[in-house]
């Protein structure tokens, strides 16, 4: 399975293909629709998210509610496209006019972002070309992607929820999710401003989000996302990269500003000793192969154990700040303050809905490599075949 993304930040639109979808899957836009709008949603959000409501188009590989087993694409229209016709147009400039005389042209990177490298690799004087494409607006697409692969979990009998644990030093307490079902926990979750399931810790976030916009600032956090229903076996220690922690730590880091991945306990388990983070194995008649704990966090050896996936990605303040750091402009070579983009002070309640979506695509991706899906009833019966034979190996 497999999917690609265009468009830039202030093009007519996002469009993304995703093959290798079984058929016979439902998906309908209104259950993306509901993932593109927590995506803009959090509080710390800027004006942006106000002026667009994203939603999606299915505009091929579903018929009649259901996949095809044909590619499935989706376009994300941008609804301000009116205002950017001129500047983001695909066709060429008239030849009476001086590209520097159009509007929004970008000469002073910002530090973070992607803009004086990218210049330099690409060879745009016009750091624009550079910033419409590493925006985090693609994460637009990879949303819808995601909820396409959630559709498919679903129908496998696997769950997945994700929630903020920290904003700017602010801890939730993450015990609050302990003996919680992934829909108990999404419930929580979907009614707090920044996505914590700990209401105090909240409202200090909230707090500090807006103490920090005033001045000019942003901030980052940790997000964590938690799979539950995972057959064991889905994934491989054979080989590095059939290694399914792996691949989700990839999935992680490619979301923009995520700089860190921790499983289970994560970095934790520099400090602690091996008694205390291996999970000691138990069988049942009901319920088969478990572990007490999940201190790894639902992976051994690149493989699924059955236990929930814990997964956690910390996230960078943003680099577009009102009170821009010092840059150089790339015509003058003259130090500057960096120009600012519309820009949020905090996105890490919007980036919690990225990293669900990209960890289920990502495990979504690893289940049909494993097993035979050109169609998804043949799917399910083989994924039951496989959680009876883990139960009783
Ligand atoms: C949901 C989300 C929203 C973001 N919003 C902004 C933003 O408004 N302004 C900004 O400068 N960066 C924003 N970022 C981060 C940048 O896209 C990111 O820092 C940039 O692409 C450079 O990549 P890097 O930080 O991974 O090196 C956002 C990231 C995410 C996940």
């Amino acid at each position: 399975m497999r999917y690609l993304t265009a468009g830039e930040s202030h093009g007519p639109q996002l469009t993304t293909i995703i093959e290798g979808l079984p058929s016979l899957l439902p998906i309908t836009a209104e259950q993306i629709n509901y993932d593109l709008k927590r995506r803009q949603g959090g509080h710390g959000r800027g004006r942006r998210m106000q002026i667009e409501t994203d939603t999606v188009e299915i505009v091929g590989g579903v018929r009649h509610g259901k996949t095809l087993g044909s590619p499935v694409a989706l376009v994300v229209k941008n609804d301000d496209w009116k205002h950017w016709t001129k500047i983001m147009g695909a066709d060429p400039l008239p030849e009476d006019i001086d590209p520097n005389e159009i509007k929004r042209q970008v000469s002073r990177p910002r530090p973070g972002h992607a803009d004086l490298v990218g210049g330099m690799k690409y060879g745009h004087r016009d750091l624009r070309n550079v910033l419409e494409r590493s925006s985090a607006r693609e994460t637009t697409v990879r949303v819808a992607v995601g909820s396409v692969a959630k559709a498919l979990l679903k129908e496998l009998g696997i769950s997945i929820v994700s929630h903020v644990t920290e904003i700017g030093g602010i801890k939730a307490d993450t015990s609050k999710v302990e003996g919680k079902t992934i829909d108990e926990i999404r419930s929580i979750v979907e009614k707090d401003p920044v996505y914590c399931v700990d209401p105090s810790a909240s409202e200090k976030m909230v707090q500090l989000i807006d103490d920090t916009k005033k001045e000019g600032n942003s901030i980052g956090g940790v997000v964590e996302v938690i799979v539950d229903g995972m057959p064991a076996g889905v994934g491989s220690y054979v080989h590095y990269d059939r290694k399914l922690d792996g691949k989700l730590a990839q999935a992680m880091l490619s979301i923009n500003a995520f700089k860190g991945v921790e499983f289970g306990l994560g970095f934790e388990m520099a400090r602690i000793k091996g008694s205390e983070v291996h999970d000691e194995i138990l069988w049942s008649e009901e319920e088969g192969y478990t572990r007490r704990t999940n201190r790894l966090g639902g992976l051994e050896g690149g493989m699924t154990t059955g236990m929930p996936i814990v997964v956690r990605g910390v996230m960078k303040p943003i680099p577009t700040l009102y009170k821009p750091l010092q840059s150089v402009d790339i015509e003058t070579k003259e130090p500057f303050k960096a120009s600012v983009e519309r820009s949020d002070a905090c996105a890490v309640p919007a980036a919690s809905i990225v990293a669900e979506n990209v960890i289920a695509w990502e495990i979504a991706k690893a289940i049909i490599e494993q097993f035979h899906s050109d169609q998804l009833p043949q799917l399910k019966s083989q994924i039951d075949e496989m959680r009876k034979y883990a139960k009783e190996f």
